[in-house]
């Protein structure tokens, strides 16, 4: 049977992309940010996950004010880095994993969920940073992944409580796949950070730090927690957020915190990082 044996969540920062690809990750301003994932690249290694479903929210690359899909799964082959305005990043095309992908969009829909299926997409840094920052620059992935893509863009955003039973519904959907598979749930984007008006540059390390131990120790509380409350405390791009909840609600409640890393700063943002274990499922 296939099963979730780790989450790991981190930002998603797009400069951290372009650092990477233009030979800055040794500057510096980048080398500590590089160093925190140094024992996350030793952890992967390791773990050699099959497939990765990996939550993100798309930034206007793949979805517009046309389309605004509150949680799209992404059940095609393979998915193309995403042109931002400069060009697609050098890295390798996304390889999906499509029976997985259909049997999640089949599974998370019966548990009233309803998931756009999407069999095109081009997947933008909301998704390529945290691969570069995992596995570094490789020559290609070296598993598949599924996107699932969020929008905390355009309000609405879904709940952190919807974010949360959305992952223990993905556990129970990877749970049930017959296919012996090892699966790690990635959350990504956060932590604190505003990109405009007059909050834009904001981070506060006390909120990001309490996130942190309330994902850990207490999800289900921090799951209880409003939208406003990032808003107000983290900026209008804290709310990316609550797409760690999905991660941890697909783990364990008890976890074992394998790696946690927080620095500042990064770009506009503040940058954290976890890998949790789920204990009976190394
Ligand atoms: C920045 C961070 C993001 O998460 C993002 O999607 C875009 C920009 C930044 O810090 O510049
Ligand atoms: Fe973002």
């Amino acid at each position: 049977m296939a099963r979730i044996t780790a989450g790991v969540a981190t930002s998603h920062v797009p400069a951290i992309g372009a650092a990477l690809d233009n030979g800055k990750a040794g500057d510096d301003y980048w080398r500590p940010v590089f160093a925190g994932y140094e024992a996350s690249k030793a952890w992967i290694a390791a773990e050699k996950p099959d497939v990765i479903i990996l939550v993100y929210n798309d930034h206007a690359s793949a979805f517009s004010l046309e389309l605004i899909p509150t949680f799209a799964i992404g059940c095609a082959e393979s998915f193309a880095p995403a042109d931002e305005g400069w060009g697609p990043r050098p890295v390798p095309t996304v390889e999906g994993h499509p029976a997985l992908a259909w049997h999640l969009a089949e599974q998370l829909i019966f548990d009233e969920f309803d998931m756009t299926i999407v069999n095109r997409m081009d997947v933008d840094h909301g998704l390529t940073v945290p691969l570069s920052l995992m596995f570094g620059q490789p020559d290609a992935w070296p598993c598949k992944v599924i996107p699932l893509a969020v929008n905390v863009v355009q309000y609405p955003p879904p709940s952190g409580k919807r974010c949360y039973n959305l992952g223990k519904a993905i556990r129970r959907a990877v749970d049930s796949f017959p296919e012996d598979l090892k699966v790690v749930v990635f959350g990504t984007g956060g932590m604190s950070h505003q990109l405009q008006g007059p909050r834009a540059g904001l981070i506060n390390r006390d909120f990001d730090n309490a996130f942190l131990d309330r994902l850990i120790e207490d999800p289900e509380a921090q799951a209880a927690v409003p939208h406003l409350d990032y808003v107000r405390e983290a900026g209008s791009e804290g709310i990316e957020l609550v797409m760690w909840l999905i991660m941890r609600g697909a783990l364990d409640p008890k976890v074992k915190v394998a790696h946690r890393f927080y620095h500042v700063p990064a770009s506009n943002t503040a940058v954290g990082h976890l890998i949790l274990e789920n204990p009976g499922c190394a």
